[in-house]
């Protein structure tokens, strides 16, 4: 019996074959799916009997089945090797036509620094849950931070679904991150975040960076020392003035916003330099809270963290001053700030690009 059921399968010469023998054998109305049926029908001695029969002959059969999908996959991918040519003498296209967008190519080089520097990219939903946005971070209901966050809410689905929102900054990702993950964290997290608000310098759709470090003994040291490593590299200079200056954020304690020094360079403000400060990120040390919250008892563990706009970081690294055409899809703006596709940044060769 088993013997002509295995040679059925092993002459089917295409998959589509194959298909059908599976289909008439372990089918709905298949051939050893009506005799694992019929088993119900027995009285308790033949079931004793018959079954372990027909679960071996299921498993023969599905094995079969298996080994002959993977010998005929093999064999047509060993025709279209065959067959299929690629003609690598052929002219490259003289323009490459499509380009790397300023935050893609800046969040590659953000990822090349923190890769440097032992830290992954850890990755959070857009559509968030109250609890991560806001509650796991030392938000609570009523808090005053929730609606200086100009936050989107989702229409609920149900009337007592608290409603989703979208997520206003990637500091969620924190919880994610050391839900998953446990102690120590070496994370940053980049990705879009949303707030109802729109002006030259303002999108409703924009993108962070989060970076989180968790850890026995940090302190504020390790931050300051992480920050400056960052800064550094990604604006590829030196001379870069830095001040940390208090600040408050739910989040974090103590918390400290990072000015860096600028200049005035071809009528345009870079960073280096001292002829004034400008803001650049929010950090702090990982409230004790928030640790709890990961789960991690906060005695034993300390941490840092940092978000920063990705956006922000492109203007001033590349020079644009309005933030909206970032958005726009203008084929000129995308042309003219646009990184050629081959422009991968490494730190041996400059971030930059
Ligand atoms: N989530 C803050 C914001 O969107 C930025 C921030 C500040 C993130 C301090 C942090 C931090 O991780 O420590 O404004």
């Amino acid at each position: 019996m088993s013997d002509a059921l295995l040679d059925r399968i092993a002459a089917a010469e295409t998959l589509q074959d194959l298909d059908s023998v599976r289909i008439a054998l372990l089918g709905k109305q298949g051939e050893i799916t009506s005799k694992l049926k019929s088993l119900g029908s027995m009285d308790p001695d033949a079931r004793a009997a018959e079954a372990p029969k027909i679960h071996a002959l299921r498993e023969a059969v599905s094995d079969a089945i298996a080994g002959r999908k993977a010998a005929l996959e093999n064999a047509e991918l060993e025709r279209k090797l065959a067959t299929e040519k690629l003609d690598l003498s052929l002219p490259a296209p003289d323009s490459v036509t499509g380009t790397v967008h300023p935050v893609s190519q800046v969040m590659d080089e953000l990822a090349e620094i923190f890769a440097d520097l032992g830290f992954s990219v850890a990755e959070g939903p857009e559509i968030e849950t109250q609890w991560y946005n806001f509650t796991a971070l030392n938000m609570p209901e009523n808090h005053p931070a929730r609606a200086m966050q100009d936050t989107f809410y989702l229409e609920p689905r149900t009337a007592d679904e608290e409603p989703y929102v979208l997520r206003t900054h990637t500091s969620p990702v924190q919880i994610r991150a050391g839900e998953s993950h446990g102690a120590p964290i070496y994370v940053i997290a980049p990705g879009r975040v949303y707030r109802s608000d729109s002006d030259a310098t303002h999108t409703p759709m924009f993108h962070q960076i989060e970076g989180l470090v968790i850890d026995k003994g940090i302190t504020l040291g390790h931050l300051k020392w992480t920050l400056e490593t960052f800064v550094k590299a990604f604006f590829e200079r030196d001379d870069i003035a830095m001040r940390f200056r208090p600040s408050y954020f739910p989040f974090t304690e103590p918390s400290a916003e990072l000015d860096v020094g600028w200049s005035m360079e071809k009528g345009r403000r870079v960073v280096g330099g001292q002829e004034g400060w400008m803001e650049i990120l929010g950090s702090g040390m990982v409230h004790p809270r928030v640790i709890r919250n990961i789960g991690l008892d906060p005695d034993e563990w300390q941490g840092f963290a940092f978000g920063c706009g990705i956006d922000r970081l492109a203007m001033l690294k590349y020079g644009m001053d309005d933030l909206r055409a970032f958005f726009d899809g203008d084929i000129r703006w995308l042309k003219h700030y646009g990184f050629r596709a081959l422009d991968v940044p490494t730190l041996s060769g400059g971030v930059g690009a």
